[in-house]
C-alpha cells in the first residue's frame, strides 16, 4: 500500500483507493514505456503508427477543417503523465501518458475529432483509442482511426451514431517526446553546482495542449481536468490545483502526485511541472496560498522575495477592481530557465521567464524590478479576464491581451504607487501601437471568427496591434465612460460568463448597461457604435485644430502620405473621437468629434490650446502653426505647466507628423530644444526613441556629426544634473523614474561624447575586469556601461563579458551582458556571436532571436545579421516560424535600419526567394518592413538636407 501526504485521517480510505489506482497507473504506463522502448528510435510524428486515411481527402471533410465541429462537448478529463528525465535507450527524452475524456454528444454523429499532435498512440485492436458509453449506454464500435496531420486531429470513425444527450468515455495511451522545443510538454536544462539538471514543463497556449495529451483543444471547449503526474521521489510535481502525494512501497523511488479537479477551464491554460525547485510562500488575507518557485539557488538568494511581496497587493487590487474573489484556492508562480514568451497565465500555476519573476536587489536594475511588477500584474489580471471568462475563439485575442495589457498598469500602480506606472502606458502601448497602426499593412483589432484558423494564423494574433492598440483603446474607453462605470460593467460581465466563454460584444453589452444605469454619464452614441469605429477599422485619426477658426477635423493618419489603403472600411476611416483638451491652462469640457470636422469654443486666440489632455485618446494631434509656436514657447519658458505625458506626446506627435510630411521636420526638431530643461523620464524617453530613429537613418551619412554635436549640447545639462545629485555617480537618485532618466543621461552623454562620460564607464568596467568578483558598477547603469566598454574595446573585453555571461546566476544580469556583447564593433566577434545563436549550449533557444536583434541594432552588426539570417533561413523558419513573438520580432529587428533603395530591393528579393516556404507568423512583419523602408527612402530624399542644415545651425 502507498503512503499519502497532505491528507487528513478521515480521508484515509480515499487515499487507499487512490494509492491502488496510482499503482495500477504506474504499471500501465510502464507497459506503454516498454512497448515504446522495444521500437527502434521512434519518431514522434502522428504518422508513425497511422493507417492511411480511408478516403481521398477533399477540403470539405470535417477533418480537413481547422475548427472542431459542434457535435461533442467535453465534460472532464483524467490525464496521467510520466515524464522521464533521463534519456531512453534510443537517446531520447520521452513521456508516457494515459488519458480519458468524458464527453457529451450534442448532435448526432458517427465521427469523433480530437486534437492530437506528435503523440504516438497505442493501438487497441488496430485502433488508436477505446470508446465506451456511460450510464448504461452502449457506444458504437470504432470503424477506423487515423491522424490528420495538417489539422492535427486524431480522427475516429464509428460504425454507428453517438446519441445526443448521452455521454461517452474516450480512452488513449501514448508516448511523446520530451523535447527542448518550448512547446507542449517539454524539457528544460540548466546547470546547478556543476551538475546538469533537467526539468519537465509545459506551454500550452495557443495550440500545444494537443502535444501533451489528446484533447478538444479550443478555448471555448472548457472542461474539468484531473491531472496525475508520476515522477522521481526527489522531485516535486506541480499543477493548477492542490495535490496528494503517494509513495508506493512497490516502487519506492517513485511518487504519484494526484491533483484535485480543476475548475471548468480551457485547455490552453493547463500547466504542469516536474522539478526539484524550491519555493517561498505566504497566505493572503483570504487564506489563498501564494508561492514563488524557482531554481534552488535563486530562491536561496532571495530572488523570489520581491514577486512574493507584490503578488498579494496585486491580487487584492484585482479582487476589488473586478469585484470578484480570486477564483482559486492557491496561486503558484514559477520562474523557468527556458520559456518562449515572457510569461503565461496558466490558471493557478503561472509560468515566467526568470527575468520576469526574479529580482535580485544586489545585481538587478530598477527596470528589472519594474518588469517583474508589470508582468506579474498582467498575468494575474488574466486569472479573471481570460481565465475565469474566456474569449471563445482566438479572433478575439486582442480583447484578452489588450485588456491585460491595460490593467497591468493599474495593478502595478497599486503595488508601487510612487512609480508613475499609469503614465508609462503611453510609451509602452500607445506610441508602440501608433508605430505599426500608421501603416497600410496594419489591420483592424477585431477579426472575424472564420479569418483565424491555422496555428500560424493564431500565433500571428499575438502582435502589437492586439496587445498595445488593444490596451490603448480600452484605456480610452475606460476614461470616457469613467472608471467606476467601466468597472461596474466589467464585473457584471465576469459574473454572467464565469467559467464560460464569451465574445467581445458581450463586454460592450455590459458596459452599455452600466452607462444606462448611471445618471450623469452621457454618450453621443452607444458603446457598440463608438467602439466599432476603433476596432473594426484599422488605423487612427490625426486631429487637426486650427486655433484661428476653432475648426477641428480628423483624417486617417498614415506614415506614407500617398499610400493607398486597399482595405475598405464601412466607416470611411472616420472615428467618434473623445477629445479632452485645455486652454488658458484650464481643463475644458470634453468634445466629441463625431464627423469629419467640428468646432472648438475658443475665445482668446492668443492662448495655446492643448488637445488629448493626459493622452487618454488613441489619436495624434496637429495644430495651426501659430498654436505650435505658442506651445513651443510654453515648453521653453515653463514646461511644467504642460502635463508630463503631454510633453512626451507633443514630441512624439511632432516627429511622426513630420515623418508623414504633414508638418515640417524643423518644427519637430524644435520640440527637442526645451529638453535642456527637462528632467522627467517620459518626455526624455519619447525624445530618445524618436532621436534613435534619426540615428539609425543618419549614422551612415554626413548628417551624423552635426546631429551628434546638437544632442551633446542638449544632454549635457542632464548629465551634469545627475552627476551632481548622485554625488558624482556614486549614489542613486531616489525617484524610481529618475533612475531611468539617469540611465538616459549616461547613455546619451557617452554616445554623443560629453566630456567625462566615456572615461567614467571605461574605468568602471576596467575595475570590474581587474576584480571580477567585485562588480562596482551600479546595477541600473550596467547595461549602458557594459555596452560602451565592449564597443570601445576588443576581444579581451568581449571575452571577459562572455565569461561573466556564462557564469551569471541572475537572469537579469545575463541579459545585460548578452545584449552588451552585441555592442562590439569588431566584425569577427559579431559573426562568431551570430553563430552562437544556433548553438543552444551557448545561447538558449528562447534567447536566440533577441540576440540576433541586438546585433542587428549595431551599425556594424546590421548587415552581418541580415546575411546570417538569410543564409540560415531554413533553420530559423523551422525553429521559430510558427512562434508567436519571436519570429515577427526577428524580421522587424533585422530590417529595422533599412532606409536605402538597395536595402529595399534586397528585402523584396528576399520576399520573392522565400515565397514558397513562406514567412509563417512573420508574414505581416515582412510587409511592415517593406512599407517602412519605402516610406523612409522617400522621406530621406526630401528631408535629409533640411535636417542637416538644422542640426548644423543649432549645434554651432
Ligand atoms: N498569454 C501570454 C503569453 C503568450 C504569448 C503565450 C504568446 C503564447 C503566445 C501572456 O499573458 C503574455 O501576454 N505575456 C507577455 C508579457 C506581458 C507582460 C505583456 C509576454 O510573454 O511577453
Ligand atoms: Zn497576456
Amino acid at each position: 500500500m502507498g503512503k499519502g501526504y497532505y491528507i487528513s485521517r478521515h480521508l484515509a480510505t480515499a487515499a487507499m483507493v487512490l494509492a491502488a489506482i496510482a499503482l495500477l497507473t504506474i504499471i500501465a504506463l510502464s507497459v506503454v514505456y516498454n512497448r515504446e522502448k522495444s521500437k527502434n528510435a521512434a519518431k514522434f510524428t502522428n504518422a508513425t503508427t497511422s493507417p492511411v486515411p480511408p478516403t481521398q481527402k477533399t477540403s470539405n471533410e470535417p477533418w480537413d477543417k481547422y475548427r472542431l465541429p459542434d457535435t461533442l462537448s467535453p465534460e472532464y478529463y483524467n490525464v496521467t503523465l510520466w515524464p522521464r528525465l533521463v534519456k531512453n535507450a534510443n537517446g531520447m527524452y520521452i513521456f508516457t501518458g494515459i488519458s480519458g475524456v468524458m464527453f457529451t454528444c450534442v448532435k448526432k454523429t458517427d465521427l469523433i475529432l480530437i486534437h492530437s499532435n506528435k503523440l504516438n498512440l497505442t493501438l487497441f485492436k488496430g485502433h488508436h483509442a477505446k470508446l465506451t458509453g456511460q450510464s448504461g449506454v452502449t457506444a458504437p464500435a470504432i470503424k477506423t482511426t487515423w491522424f490528420q496531420m495538417e489539422t492535427q486531429y486524431l480522427v475516429i470513425q464509428l460504425e454507428g451514431k453517438l446519441k445526443p444527450g448521452k455521454s461517452y468515455w474516450l480512452y488513449t495511451e501514448f508516448t511523446g517526446e520530451l523535447a527542448d522545443d518550448l512547446e507542449g510538454f517539454y524539457r528544460s536544462e540548466y546547470m546547478e553546482d556543476g551538475e546538469k539538471k533537467i526539468i519537465a514543463i509545459t506551454q500550452m497556449q495557443a495550440t500545444y495542449a494537443r502535444k501533451a495529451f489528446p484533447c478538444f483543444d479550443e478555448p471555448g471547449m472548457k472542461a474539468v481536468f484531473h491531472i496525475t503526474l508520476i515522477h522521481d521521489l526527489e522531485t516535486t510535481a506541480l499543477s493548477l490545483t492542490n495535490y496528494f502525494v503517494f509513495v508506493l512501497n512497490e516502487r519506492p523511488n517513485l511518487c504519484v502526485t494526484i491533483f484535485g479537479p480543476t475548475k471548468k477551464m480551457s485547455t490552453y491554460l493547463i500547466a504542469f511541472v516536474v522539478s526539484d525547485f524550491k519555493y517561498i510562500s505566504a497566505k493572503d488575507k483570504k487564506g489563498v496560498l501564494v508561492r514563488i518557485w524557482a531554481r534552488k539557488k535563486a530562491i536561496e538568494d532571495g530572488q523570489g522575495n520581491y514577486a512574493l511581496k507584490i503578488t498579494q497587493p496585486i491580487l487584492e487590487f484585482f479582487e476589488k477592481y473586478y469585484n470578484t474573489s480570486y477564483p482559486l484556492s492557491k496561486s503558484d508562480q514559477i520562474a523557468l530557465p527556458d520559456f518562449n514568451s515572457g510569461a503565461m497565465e496558466n490558471w493557478g500555476l503561472v509560468a515566467y521567464r526568470e527575468t520576469a519573476l526574479l529580482y535580485d536587489p544586489q545585481t538587478s536594475a530598477n527596470g528589472n524590478k519594474q518588469r517583474v511588477v508589470t508582468v506579474v500584474s498582467h498575468e494575474l489580471a488574466h486569472m479573471w479576464f481570460g481565465n475565469l471568462v474566456t474569449l471563445k475563439w482566438w479572433n478575439d485575442l486582442w480583447l484578452n491581451e489588450g485588456f491585460a495589457s491595460y490593467v497591468e498598469y493599474l495593478g502595478a500602480d497599486y503595488a508601487e504607487p510612487t512609480w508613475d506606472m499609469k503614465d508609462q502606458t503611453i510609451l509602452y502601448d500607445l506610441q508602440r501601437a501608433f508605430a505599426v497602426d500608421s501603416l497600410t499593412s496594419s489591420h483592424p483589432l477585431s477579426r472575424k471568427e472564420e479569418e483565424v484558423n491555422t496555428p500560424s494564423e493564431i500565433s500571428e494574433m499575438f502582435n502589437t496591434i492586439s496587445y498595445s492598440k488593444g490596451a490603448a483603446v480600452l484605456k480610452m474607453l475606460s476614461e470616457f465612460l469613467t472608471e467606476p462605470v467601466f468597472a461596474k460593467g466589467l464585473s457584471n460581465y465576469l459574473k454572467q460568463f464565469a467559467f464560460g466563454s464569451s465574445v467581445y460584444t458581450d463586454l460592450w453589452d455590459h458596459l452599455q448597461k452600466a452607462v444606462d444605469q448611471t445618471p450623469g454619464v452621457k454618450l453621443p452614441y452607444s458603446v457598440h457604435e463608438i467602439m466599432n469605429r476603433w476596432i473594426l477599422q484599422m488605423g487612427f485619426p490625426v486631429i487637426t485644430i486650427d486655433t484661428r477658426t476653432g475648426n477641428v477635423s480628423q483624417k486617417h493618419f498614415l506614415l506614407e502620405p500617398e499610400a493607398v489603403v486597399d482595405r475598405k472600411s464601412e466607416f470611411n476611416y472616420e472615428w467618434f473621437v473623445p477629445i479632452k483638451w485645455m486652454k488658458k491652462q484650464q481643463v475644458q469640457d470634453q468634445l466629441w468629434l463625431l464627423q469629419k470636422s467640428g468646432t472648438l469654443n475658443l475665445v482668446n486666440k492668443n492662448e495655446w490650446v492643448l488637445a488629448n489632455l493626459h493622452v487618454s485618446g488613441y489619436f495624434r494631434v496637429n495644430y495651426d502653426l501659430g498654436n505650435w509656436e505658442r506651445l513651443l514657447s510654453q515648453l521653453e519658458s515653463g514646461h511644467q505647466v504642460i502635463p508630463v505625458v503631454n510633453r512626451a506626446q507633443i514630441l512624439d506627435d511632432a516627429f511622426n507628423l513630420a515623418r508623414a510630411s504633414i508638418i515640417n521636420i524643423t518644427l519637430a526638431l524644435r520640440t527637442t530644444k526645451y529638453l535642456l530643461h527637462e528632467r522627467k523620464y517620459i518626455p526624455w524617453e519619447a525624445a530618445l526613441r524618436n532621436l534613435n530613429y534619426f540615428f539609425q537613418l543618419f549614422d551612415r551619412s554626413e548628417v551624423y556629426g552635426a546631429m551628434q554635436a546638437y544632442l551633446k549640447k542638449q544632454v549635457k545639462p542632464l548629465f551634469e544634473y545627475f552627476g551632481n545629485i548622485s554625488s558624482n555617480w556614486t549614489a542613486v537618485p531616489s525617484g524610481h523614474t529618475d533612475q531611468f532618466t539617469q540611465i538616459i543621461a549616461l547613455s546619451l552623454a557617452c554616445s554623443t561624447g560629453v566630456e567625462g562620460c566615456r572615461e567614467l564607464t571605461r574605468n568602471w568596467f576596467k575595475k570590474w575586469m581587474q576584480n571580477p568578483h567585485n562588480n562596482v558598477i551600479h546595477p541600473n547603469l550596467r547595461s549602458t556601461v557594459y555596452c560602451n566598454a565592449i564597443a570601445a574595446g576588443g576581444a579581451e573585453e568581449w571575452n571577459f563579458g562572455w565569461q561573466m555571461f556564462q557564469k551569471a546566476t541572475v537572469a537579469a544580469e545575463a541579459v545585460k551582458l548578452r545584449s552588451a556583447l552585441a555592442c562590439t564593433k569588431v566584425p569577427w566577434l559579431l559573426n562568431r556571436y551570430l553563430e552562437y545563436t544556433m548553438n543552444p549550449e551557448k545561447i538558449r533557444k528562447q534567447d536566440a532571436t533577441s540576440t540576433i536583434g541586438y546585433i542587428a541594432s549595431n551599425i556594424i552588426g546590421q548587415s552581418l545579421a541580415w546575411d546570417f539570417v538569410r543564409a540560415n533561413w531554413d533553420y530559423f523558419f523551422k525553429m521559430y516560424g510558427t512562434g508567436s513573438f519571436s519570429f515577427s520580432r526577428l524580421i522587424s529587428d533585422i530590417t529595422y535600419r533599412f532606409c536605402t533603395p538597395f536595402e529595399l530591393s534586397q528585402l523584396k528579393r528576399f520576399q520573392k526567394d522565400n515565397a514558397e516556404t513562406g514567412f509563417g507568423s512573420g508574414t505581416r512583419a515582412l510587409q511592415q518592413a517593406i512599407e517602412k523602408t519605402t516610406a523612409k527612402i522617400k522621406w530621406l530624399a526630401e528631408n535629409k538636407e533640411p535636417v542637416h542644415q538644422w542640426f548644423l545651425s543649432e549645434s554651432a
